[in-house]
């Protein structure tokens, strides 16, 4: 068997993590989860829930993957814990399921750029959305996005994945900052920064149940937690960094690209006098076209701004979407041998299939990210830290330590996996499968999808 590639450096495997972190979770999930849920409030719990749960998670699956070397699946029978290979299957499963609709709306997004560029998504930003976002029109640009997707996946880690984010992430930041800037001159911003920053605690308390599992839902789903795909990524790392200086920086650098996203969308909507609380997948692309549309200055720096945030937002999707790929790809790559461009472009087909109805109608796409957020991201993240904190225990310490002088840390993490964090990981998973299964309204259950009821 040919030998297997390897990150050629440190930042290259901190470029692509951060990549596959920062995507469509931070600019078209987080501001409206954040303004569903609360405004500032959510912020509050969201970062909490990074900072203390998903960052300890975030090197459970990097200690998993750098320690076996070799996919999710294949990695637990490494490990010497064969049982546990269904930890790694979810996972795939999770990501190869998030990849079938995070396409459509990549799709989306490539259309959106061509309509800032006409002006047509600017003129009649809701008519828009309805004529694109469903139907064959959908379906063609999801085709399209997904095949970039595998176009970058066939082409292997150093020459693809390591190669395309190097250039993708700086390029994120900068006009992501850029963008941040132009807002912040807006006259009426003010009120967008106060809802996003300024946290009424009593909405976290009287909302608990609500904001608690939404947070650490978008928490998982934005550090890429629970999809094997940090599995996968660190499994092309040797043994010399230090893996908790690399979670973290990525951790934060997630954190805060999310963050500024939320400093551009925000008051752009609020400058504009667009609410903020529309919510559902068309949310970002109907909300702020309507806003661009009003900009001081007219319509083509209306345009421009488009053009811009829906460049960033496509390539901050496209580098997640590779790694939505990876996992599924280097599992059967890696077990059984197979070309990595024929099974990139095999499993694409696939992923694109399971995508049709999300391509076809915005409900079955809700349905899609509501079972993938809700049932199979929380259940992997619990299947990581019970094996992590009580499977590999000492040896995930040991791994932990290679290439770290943060000693006692290892120990303090191991003993937060096991007890706080794990307890919280359960109560999340209870939460979230409440909504799934039991409260929404009238026998609304959501596990049954929306179209089909
Ligand atoms: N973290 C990505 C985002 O926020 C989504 C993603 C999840 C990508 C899981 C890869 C794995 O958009």
């Amino acid at each position: 068997m040919a030998t297997r590639e390897t990150w050629t450096t440190r930042a290259g495997f901190i470029l692509a993590a951060v990549g596959s972190a920062v995507g469509l979770g931070n600019i078209w999930r987080f501001p409206f989860q954040t303004s569903a849920n609360g405004g500032a409030a959510f912020l509050v719990v969201y970062l909490f829930a990074v900072l203390l749960i998903g960052i300890p998670v975030l090197l459970g699956e990097f200690v998993i993957g750098r320690r076996a070397n070799t996919s999710a699946i294949g990695a637990f029978k490494k490990l010497n814990h064969p049982a546990w290979w269904v930890v790694g299957a979810l996972g795939i499963v999770a990501s190869f399921w998030t990849l079938s609709y995070y396409s459509v709306i990549g799709g989306w997004v490539i259309r959106y750029i061509g309509g800032s560029i006409t002006g047509a998504a600017l003129a009649a930003p809701e008519g828009y959305f309805g004529a694109i976002s469903v139907g064959s029109s959908s379906v063609i640009t999801h085709v399209v996005f997904m095949a970039i997707t595998v176009g970058v996946v066939a082409l292997g880690i150093e020459d693809g994945i390591e190669l395309a984010t190097k250039v993708m992430v700086p390029a994120i930041v900068i006009l992501l900052v850029g963008l941040a800037i132009f807002a912040a001159t807006l006259p009426g911003a003010g009120e967008g920064y106060a809802f996003f920053l300024e946290p009424d605690l009593n909405a976290i308390v009287s909302n608990a149940g609500t904001v608690l599992p939404a947070a650490f839902g978008q928490a998982f789903f934005s550090l890429s937690v629970g999809f094997s795909v940090m599995i996968t990524y660190a499994s092309y790392l040797g043994e010399d960094d230090s893996l908790l200086a690399d979670g973290v920086t990525i951790g934060i650098a997630n954190t805060a690209i999310g963050v500024i996203a939320g400093l551009v969308v925000l008051p752009l909507l609020f400058a504009q006098g667009v609410s903020a609380s529309t919510s559902g997948p068309g949310a970002v692309f109907v909300s702020i076209p309507t806003a661009m549309a009003n900009l001081p200055g007219g319509d083509i720096v209306g345009q421009i701004v488009g053009i811009v945030f829906f460049g960033v937002v496509l390539i901050a999707a496209l580098s997640s979407s590779i790694s939505l790929l990876e996992a599924a790809v280097a599992f059967l790559v890696d077990n059984y041998g197979f070309l990595r461009g024929r099974t990139a472009a095999t499993l694409g087909g696939v992923a694109f299939v399971l995508g049709i109805p999300s391509a076809w109608d915005t409900a079955w796409l809700s349905w899609f990210d509501g079972v993938g957020v809700s049932l199979l991201l929380p259940l992997t993240v619990l299947g990581v830290v019970v094996f992590v904190g009580w499977v590999l225990g000492e040896d995930a310490v040991a791994e932990f330590r290679t290439g770290s002088s943060a000693d006692s840390l290892a120990t303090v993490w191991l003993w937060g996996l096991r007890t706080v964090i794990l307890a919280v990981v359960v109560v999340v998973v209870v939460l979230n499968f409440r909504d799934l299964f039991l409260t929404p309204e009238a026998g609304d259950y959501f596990i049954i999808p929306g179209p089909l009821r």
